[in-house]
């Protein structure tokens, strides 16, 4: 492990900002901010039940995952061509560059398109110029995992795969999102291991309202390489031991889970507690139009509220270069460059 020179208070933020850093858990569509959406209805002709950008923002109080899911669904009703889809991953991207993340692992929904009459082929084709565009134009190197919601049946799930199939060399993996209680991992056992047949890099959300049974599942079933959120493991030592003892990482989202309670402030949040237990911590922002922030914003309120130093900068920004599907190749560079930024700095 490097050894990493303690930073004054003051420039921990600049740290924090100017380091470079993978985010593995941005949901695309949530990065879709107000004004875009309000944008698109319009280009679009789309109706939306806000009157204005600031009546939508202003119904952005959640009580929990489900009442955000309620707002996000309705929000991606505007993405209608491949332009839209374009249009949303670039500002992202931009937004991202800021940040000085170098390299992007985005999820994205099929099945919230697919359900309005939206191709697959639109929304994949959308995206993926985005991706190449975010390399050519930002130096930000970018990638797909296409979700199946784990609210619907398991042969929706099929049926979304079969429609991918066609793009798979524009996709490295497949996740599981949307309401987890009640739906556990093992709900999609065959077609995960359908997946994983295909050569895809598997995910899934588990542990962010659920239970520790549901990372079990999604490691020991589905035989996924990471975890999206994760943080309800502490409760679990035995779980604890087994995420630390095979490097299994998960992809923590801390102002997403301050907006949806499952801390009750950002001081109570068990970032801290992962890391010391050896976990393969990263920080990330899920969807940042909607919970207050992107990924610098994640990192400095959560340094700022559980006071992490800058050797947990480190260790976070190497697990992101670490756990992220890129080569092996690009993953040394990106390490070395990291390497590089902490001996100056520090
Ligand atoms: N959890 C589950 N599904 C989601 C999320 C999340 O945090 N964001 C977008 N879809
Ligand atoms: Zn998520």
């Amino acid at each position: 492990m490097k050894l990493v020179k303690p930073v004054a208070a003051d420039r921990l933020s600049a740290l924090l900002r100017q380091m470079p850093k993978a985010e593995l858990h941005i949901h695309i569509e949530g990065s879709l901010e107000p004004e875009l959406i309000f944008a698109l209805a319009k280009r679009n002709a789309v109706q939306l039940p806000y009157a204005s950008v600031d009546a939508l923002r202003s119904a952005y109080a959640f009580t929990n995952l489900q009442s955000f899911l309620d707002i996000y669904y309705a929000g991606a009703s505007v993405l209608i061509t491949e332009q839209d889809f374009y249009d949303m991953a670039m500002a992202y991207f931009a937004r991202a560059a800021e940040d000085n993340v170098i390299h992007a692992e985005l999820f994205f929904d099929p099945q919230t398109h697919t359900a309005r009459g939206v191709s697959m082929e639109t929304v994949i084709n959308g995206l993926h110029r985005a991706c190449v565009d975010a390399q050519a134009e930002l130096g930000v190197s970018a990638s797909l995992i296409l979700c199946f919601l784990r609210h619907l049946s398991e042969e929706e799930a099929f049926e979304t795969l079969e429609q991918a199939l066609p793009y798979r060399d524009k996709l490295i993996g497949i996740g599981l999102d949307s309401g987890e209680v009640g739906n556990p991992p093992e709900k999609f056992a065959r077609v995960f291991a359908r997946c994983r047949e295909l050569g895809f890099h598997l995910v899934a959300h588990a542990g962010e309202e659920g239970p520790p049974a549901y990372v079990w599942t999604a490691l020991d079933v589905l035989k996924v390489e990471r975890i999206d959120h994760g943080v309800q493991s502490s409760k679990d030592a035995l779980l604890m031991q087994r995420l630390a003892k095979d490097r299994i990482a998960l992809t923590v989202c801390p102002l997403s889970n301050l907006k949806l309670c499952v801390f009750p402030d950002l001081a109570s949040h068990n970032l801290r507690q992962l890391l010391e237990a050896g976990l393969a911590a990263t920080v990330n922002s899920d969807d940042p139009a909607y919970f207050g922030g992107y990924l610098n914003e994640n990192f400095t309120q959560t340094f700022a509220a559980t006071q992490l130093n800058a050797g947990h900068a480190y260790t976070l920004a190497r697990n992101s270069f670490e756990a992220s599907f890129i080569g092996a190749s690009a993953k040394k560079r990106h390490i070395d460059r990291l390497n590089a930024y902490f001996e100056n700095f520090c």
